[in-house]
């Protein structure tokens, strides 16, 4: 991991100031570097002895960080990794911008690796992410969406990418066509329980260790699986109280939500729905030979479903 936020270091170079102050605050800022994980580990499991996984990884986090600076804008967020969030330091305009030069660096440095299929699996995953993104913008201060159209918002908005990661690792490491779906399969539930259990911590999180605050979503009327399931398992009254407040996309009656998340059990499913996830992850890759890098995956398949942050 050393080398891969080497690399991280080296390629944000800008000759403009604000863009190296905006990215340099956020990407040194400690985020999980998962996303990067999943292309060095996923290669390594496959037996991969060269160094295209370093370069790769730090494309796939430069992509995650542009989306959260540019997610951190559209969700008015205000705290990210235990700070202030870029748009509540430099504003909404820098942050959409320096978001625009990550992208770009990466589909830089994504084109200097020099594979058609890694820019085809990147470019692809880029673009879904944008659509889920949309597709959740419509789906806001809408309490009658389906469970099907918020699985739909996750698994773009955020799987796409854990997906795209795991697929690179096979990619460079030319395993063959069963190999790599079984990685993508991976990866693509491993990164819908990861988002299954960001919607609960928006719930359920201390703050000190998500790094962000809770009741975001509520504020934005973003209707996800807790609410989803507490609305239809809650007496009417709960149901009209959150319906409401999706409606109307604000957190004055978060606490009173809360209580009613917890009472109909709506957390616990959304916690069984991402072990769920998890479960069809850990099987996807029963295909690879044991190795130190295999039991990290399955580590990760656990940690997806158990973290606090
Ligand atoms: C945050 O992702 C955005 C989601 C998809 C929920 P992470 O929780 O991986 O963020 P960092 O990079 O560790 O801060
Ligand atoms: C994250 O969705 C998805 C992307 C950044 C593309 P959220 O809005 O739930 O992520 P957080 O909670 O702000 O990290
Ligand atoms: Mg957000
Ligand atoms: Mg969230």
């Amino acid at each position: 991991m050393a080398e891969i936020d080497a690399v991280i270091r080296e390629r944000l170079h800008s000759d403009v100031v604000l863009v190296r102050q905006v990215a340099e605050y956020i990407v040194n800022s400690g985020g999980k570097r998962l996303r990067p994980a999943l292309v060095a580990l996923t290669a390594k499991a496959l037996g991969y002895q060269g160094r295209q996984h370093y370069e790769l990884a730090a494309v796939v986090e430069f992509i995650h960080t542009a989306t959260l600076l540019h997610d951190d804008v559209v969700d008015a967020s205000e705290l990210r990794r235990g700070r202030d969030t870029a748009n509540a330091l430099f504003g909404n305009a820098a942050s959409v911008l320096v978001g625009d030069f990550l992208y770009s660096r990466a589909f830089q440095m994504m084109v200097s690796v020099q594979d058609m299929r890694v820019m085809e699996i990147l470019s692809d995953a880029t673009n879904v992410i944008a659509e889920g993104e949309v597709l959740q913008l419509m789906n806001c201060n809408d309490p009658d969406i389906s469970v099907e159209d918020y699985l739909r918002v996750i698994r773009y908005k955020t799987a796409k990418l854990f997906e795209a990661a795991t697929q690179l690792g096979a990619v460079i490491s030319k395993a063959n066509p069963e190999v790599e779906q079984a990685l993508a399969t991976y990866g693509m539930h491993l990164g819908t329980a990861f988002q299954l259990i960001d919607d609960v911590l928006d719930y359920s999180g201390d703050s000190s260790q998500t790094g962000k605050n809770v009741g975001d979503d509520l504020a934005e009327g973003k209707p996800t699986l807790p609410l989803l399931y507490a609305m239809s398992h809650g007496s009417q009254d709960q149901a009209q109280l959150i319906r409401t407040a999706i409606e109307n996309g604000n957190a004055d009656h978060f606490q009173a939500i809360q209580d009613i998340i917890r009472e109909t059990g709506a957390l616990d499913h959304t916690r069984r729905q991402a072990e769920t996830e998890a479960k069809i992850a850990e099987a996807a890759i029963s295909v690879l030979p044991d190795s130190e890098y295999k039991r990290a995956l399955i580590e990760l398949s656990a940690f997806a479903v158990s973290r606090d942050h």
